[in-house]
């Protein structure tokens, strides 16, 4: 949501803004800005739509500077065009600032300021702190001194950076509920909302806290607490290359991550799964294990992907560990006073670790007095740093917009918790090692439905004119199917829905007629039998099935238009595999219709408000 970069020190920064950018271009991409001082004059440059077209406007102008700060932009308040994209500027523009975040009472501060005289050019909720701090700024406070007293008169959330060509030698961060970090290099130093955006230039990051304050120059940089005391800061060093985030070689990343999975659930369960002993160890969870097994109740929250994952982990709990589990939206959790005590157990499941929601949810739950335990892509994320303890998928950067191989990284870190908890709750030894022979075997079996891609793209080519499909799964496939729909959805723009597949005579299967493709989730697992019902029923009414099933099954064949055949895996791992075949169908069928399937319109990877 809205990415953040900054640059101060001895060389050129235009480059580096342009090109961190074009990395956190995932956060928000339908604006884009840079403010810097350009033989000491204050320059703003902004553009609609990506950053691209930013990069053609600064090369025509040859600009020069050694500060500046830039942004790309998912609208929150005002429409994508020129005037809402940031930096924002006070009304001589020597100030300037660029905010991920909303700031909640923006209109009440507006309208002050308007008595004021202050004139607005923007819908945005931003450029009133452009003018509140300028307010300050006339009555001769420093720079530093005015953008604390505007925060201290703010409502809501925000990451953001400030310049002033009146102190042309700083760059101010601040942050509350949404990420920034400082890059620390030699003679330079850095800000940008994540790691990758200065990851070419530096590997040594201090995180800012929530209520943290930052005065960065070239040569050294303070920290401060809310309360205005000099704060001691950790250096971190970032131990990811720059090749990991790039495309290598792929037309986009949503595919490579898709090709990465063999190796990204490999890396996930590396050195965690006891193969001989048909067990687990996570280390994360080492210090509240016996709090966690004794959990009376265990709660997973998530939103979008990750609480479809989160819906395989109560599955998988439930079946194993026997302990009960509910799953609930992050949004609905924090906001419907839960009843929660000591004895839950609930985790936080985030890909980014930023989302909004989830980190809301998470906060709430730590003060009622929950454990509450994080599952997290991101290293050093929000969420992973506040979480009492926690588990990484360690699946890698994912760049891509639609969320795949962090997907099936987060069933695969769930089966390992699985297996941790269930041991401890007494399963049999002989069950232990079938579900940890299984999940060695899931890298290898990911690789072999991977060479299914060619055939998998000619079924795109057949259905992507569909307006509608309907996915339909059950058992541990019923999160499978909400999760193909979605992304197809998400990067195709194509109307779908998951259901579960026993649903469909209650509501959907009106819908059902010739135009109409239904995708069967269908392995040979305790559920099948029923599902072959469920797909008769389809068939009865002249519905396009494309079935998912096991290498083998032949009876299938004949009921269906389509089968994909993936190998056969234990009941709990499936959705791992079924995944697979619907993250390409989806890919496919996007790429055919020549859409941005990195950057859909309308989303960001990291969805940093509510
Ligand atoms: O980073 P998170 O896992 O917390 O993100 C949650 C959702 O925003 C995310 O899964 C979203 O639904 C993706 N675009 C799915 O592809």
């Amino acid at each position: 949501m809205c990415g953040i970069v900054g640059y101060v020190g001895n060389k050129n920064c235009v480059p580096i803004l342009i090109q961190g950018l074009k990395r956190l271009e995932y956060r928000g991409y339908d604006s884009a800005g840079i403010g810097l001082i350009h033989e000491d004059e204050p320059i703003v440059i902004k553009t609609k739509g990506k950053v691209s077209l930013l990069e053609e406007r600064v090369n025509e102008l040859v600009l020069e500077s050694e500060i500046g700060i830039g942004h790309t932009r998912w609208a929150t308040h005002g429409i994508p065009n020129e005037q809402n994209a940031h930096p924002h500027t006070n009304a001589n523009k020597t100030l300037f600032i660029i905010h991920n975040g909303i700031i909640e009472n923006f209109q009440a501060l507006k309208n002050n300021l308007i008595i004021l005289g202050y004139k607005f050019e923007s819908d945005t909720d931003t450029e009133v702190l452009a003018h509140l701090i300028d307010s300050y700024l006339n009555k001769g406070i420093n720079l530093s001194k005015s953008v604390q007293m505007t925060l201290n008169e703010v409502n809501g959330t925000y990451g953001l950076a400030v310049m002033y060509s009146k102190e042309p030698d700083k760059i101010i961060a601040a942050r509350k509920g949404s990420p920034l970090v400082i890059g620390i290099g030699a003679g330079e130093n850095f800000i940008a909302s994540d790691v990758s955006a200065i990851l070419a230039y530096t590997k040594n990051v201090i995180y800012l806290e929530d209520g943290e304050f930052a005065e960065i120059y070239k040569d050294r940089y303070v920290v401060k607490s809310i309360l205005d005391k000099e704060i001691e800061k950790e250096i971190h060093e970032i131990n990811m290359s720059i090749d990991e985030i790039d495309k290598g070689g792929y037309p986009h990343f949503m595919l490579k991550e898709i090709m990465e999975q063999p190796e990204s659930t490999r890396n996930s369960m590396r050195g965690r799964l006891l193969i001989e002993e048909g067990s687990a160890k996570l280390g994360g969870l080492n210090d509240i294990i016996d709090r966690l097994v004794n959990s009376k109740r265990i709660l997973i929250s998530a939103c979008g992907t990750s609480w479809h994952a989160a819906l395989v982990g109560e599955y998988m709990f439930e079946q194993y560990a026997r302990i009960p589990v509910e799953v609930e939206y992050a949004s609905e959790f924090r906001y419907r006073n839960p009843i929660l005590s000591g004895e839950d157990s609930i985790f936080f499941i985030s890909q980014s670790g930023e989302t909004a929601d989830t980190l809301a949810a998470l906060k709430e739950a730590k003060s009622r007095g929950a454990l509450a335990l994080g599952i997290c892509n991101v290293v050093g994320s929000t969420i992973a740093r506040e979480s009492m303890s926690g588990v990484y998928i360690h699946a890698g950067p994912e760049i891509g917009v639609a969320s795949t191989k962090a997907f099936t990284a987060q069933l695969v870190v769930l089966a390992l918790i699985t297996l941790l908890i269930s041991k401890r709750k007494g399963l049999k030894p002989s069950d232990g090692k079938k579900i940890a022979d299984a999940l060695n075997e899931i890298p290898s079996k990911i690789a072999q439905i991977l060479k299914l891609n060619d055939e998998i793209e000619q079924l795109a080519e057949e259905f992507k004119d569909s307006p509608n499909f309907l996915y339909l799964g059950r058992g541990y496939n019923f999160p499978a199917a909400l999760e193909g729909a979605l992304k197809l959805k998400e990067i195709s723009y194509i109307h779908a829905e998951g259901y579960p597949a026993a649903e469909m005579k209650h509501g959907p299967i009106a819908l059902i007629d010739e135009n109409m493709p239904v995708v069967f989730i269908a392995p040979k697992d305790s559920t099948y039998e029923k599902i072959l019902s469920n797909i008769q029923e389809v068939r009865a009414r002249g519905g396009r099935i494309i079935a998912i099933t096991d290498e083998g099954n032949g009876e299938i064949d004949k009921l269906v238009d389509h089968t994909i055949k993936i190998p056969r895996t234990i009941e709990m791992l499936t959705p791992i595999l079924t995944s697979i075949p619907l993250q390409l169908l989806a890919y496919h069928i996007a790429v055919k219709k020549a859409l941005d399937v990195d950057q859909p319109r309308n989303l960001a990877k990291s969805v940093t408000v509510e």
